[in-house]
């Protein structure tokens, strides 16, 4: 009965040396008052000099770069398999002419830490998308040849536009050609604005509790409204955190869809596959969700056999500092095990059957 990690990720070392190149977000440095450790700030707006060193960015150790880690994280949470990808912001900040060779690049050397362990990882790939179309989709037919990739992992900017952007038609046509899941992943979060001016003093709680989710929600409908499914039927996608509020919300979409005088009289809604048809064809969820609340709402959204374990280590790391076990981890073991009490074979669908049979991950 083996267990997946299908939302777990990596900085290999040459993208830790590229941040620590950088002064601006995202970037890896110390700080004056922390001569000793490292400090990886990537997220908008948690670079504020007025806050405290300690609370800008995160203490970044081996545990992000080095791949044994990964391996004795596995072990100890017994976890047989993960696909591993690359955290954000992926490349989205590369300027267009660097694009295309790093993710080449930052991909060979994914795919060789993957080499190294047989069996036991494998890879979503990333995607140059601050380069013109062309260069993304020469990655994406490299990527379809690359032994342990098995998708690609992406944020809601697209090529700037969101997701909704015609542009990337070309791109969802490439992906949908050569299987490739896409693993949406958050990272903008929603405007500073809505955290309000108290916000340095909550730390990270609202823009990864509640920012990410939104934002991945927000993204995934826009992608919805603008017919990306109606034109890519075959287009699979695997939503971070139990897809956001999505699977909360959907009831809600799809009645203002129904609604909607304006896409009425344009009859962009004649025809269209709804918010459910997608959720249950197109949409894989991970389990990232910390409670057996989400979960459930995420088994009734897009059912069991769409459901994949996930961690999202090396984020959310132990609460004490000398503790082995992740409790982030344990939180979402938790959840599969309370929420799937009386059935014990969808329990294990969800912690490995599920990602070895979607994502072709036998031996
Ligand atoms: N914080 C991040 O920036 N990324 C994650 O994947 C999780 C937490
Ligand atoms: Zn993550």
């Amino acid at each position: 009965m083996p267990t997946v990690d299908v939302h777990t990720h990596i900085y290999p070392p040459t993208f830790v040396e590229l941040l620590r190149s950088r002064t601006t977000v995202p970037y890896v440095r110390t700080f004056p008052d922390t001569p000793n450790s490292s400090r990886l700030v990537i997220l908008p707006g948690e670079d504020d000099p007025s806050t405290p060193s300690t609370s800008r960015g995160r203490p970044i150790g081996p545990e992000y770069y080095d791949i044994a880690q990964k391996i004795a994280f596995m072990d100890m949470h017994k976890i047989d398999k993960s696909v591993i990808s690359l955290a954000n912001p992926w490349l989205d900040f590369l300027p267009a002419e660097e694009a295309g060779e790093a993710a080449q690049r930052i991909n060979d050397d994914v795919d060789g830490l993957c080499a190294k362990y047989p069996g036991r990882l494998y890879a979503f790939g990333t995607l140059p998308l601050s380069a013109p179309a062309e260069t993304v989709i020469k990655e994406i037919e490299r990527l379809a040849g690359l032994k342990h990739m098995r998708g690609v992992i992406m944020g809601t900017s697209g090529l700037g536009n969101g997701l909704d952007d015609p542009a990337l038609d070309p791109i969802y046509a490439a992906l949908e050609k050569h299987s490739q899941l896409i693993f949406l992943h958050p990272h903008y979060g929603l405007p500073a604005s809505v955290y309000g001016p108290r916000a340095n003093e909550y730390g990270h709680v609202l823009p990864l509790a509640l920012g990410f989710p939104l934002e991945t929600t927000i993204a995934v409908t826009r992608m919805l409204l603008s017919g990306v499914w109606d034109r890519f039927t075959s287009l699979n996608v695997l939503l971070a955190h139990s897809g956001g509020t999505l699977p909360f919300l959907a009831g809600r979409i799809e009645s203002c869809v129904k609604h909607d005088g304006h896409l009425k009289k344009k009859g962009n809604i004649q025809g269209r596959r709804d918010v459910w048809e997608i959720l249950k064809t197109n949409i894989y969820l991970d389990a990232v969700i910390y409670s057996d609340v989400g979960l459930k709402a995420a088994i009734n959204a897009s059912g069991a056999d769409r459901l994949m374990f996930g961690t999202d280590h090396p984020f959310f790391p132990p609460l004490e500092e000398k503790a082995k076990e992740w409790h982030s981890v344990n939180a979402n073991y938790g959840a599969i095990s309370s929420a799937f009490k009386d059935d014990q074979s969808q329990a294990q669908d969800v912690l490995g059957n599920n990602a070895i049979r979607i994502l072709k991950l036998h031996d």
